[in-house]
């Protein structure tokens, strides 16, 4: 149940912000991605202004900020990003994507199951929804723009993945 999990969900929450942030910045390193530097720049502030926003509510809350939890999702994830160049950076957008769009599917699940519980933290979680799935959409065109044929291809591989993973339990509380 979301509600007995609220503080690890928020502190969880908190790093993924963070990562989401440092994220948008390391792909700033791809010669393709040079001409998207001021996009990738304001993705990686946004996400900076979302972990704030995260740690005002871990204060407001008396939540110590604290460790984060590895996610095996995001984990598998990113040891099947391939080396070379053009490889690598389409399948990091990829996997950038889906961990954004994952994100966003889950904020509007939070939204919904924590309108009766702390309407509050829902409409946080609400806010955040469209953001989430706007950087989802960026980062799958920013790879289609540096080769369609392959973003597609690799598309694929990454769903399948995701559709093997996602069946595997993981008993910690968190988003991914
Ligand atoms: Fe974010
Ligand atoms: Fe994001």
């Amino acid at each position: 149940m979301v509600k007995d999990h609220l503080p690890e969900i928020l502190v969880d929450h908190a790093h993924l912000e963070r990562k989401a942030a440092t994220t948008a910045m390391n792909l700033e390193k791809y010669r393709d991605l040079f001409p998207r530097v001021e996009e990738l720049n304001a993705i990686a502030i946004e996400e900076l202004q979302h972990f704030q926003l995260v740690l005002n509510l871990l204060k407001e809350r008396g939540i110590p900020f604290g460790q984060p939890h590895p996610s095996p999702w995001i984990t598998a994830l990113m040891r099947s990003v391939r080396n070379g160049s053009r490889h690598q950076v389409i399948d990091h957008l990829i996997c950038c994507a889906l961990i954004e769009g994952r994100s966003c599917e889950k904020f509007q699940i939070l939204a919904r199951e924590l309108e009766s519980i702390d309407p509050a933290l829902a409409k946080f979680y609400a806010s955040l929804v469209e953001s989430e799935g706007n950087h989802y959409a960026t980062y799958l065109l920013m790879a289609r723009e540096i080769d369609p044929v392959e973003t597609a291809s690799r598309l694929d591989f990454y769903l399948d993945l995701d559709a093997e993973l996602i069946v595997k339990p993981n008993p910690v509380p968190m988003l991914h």
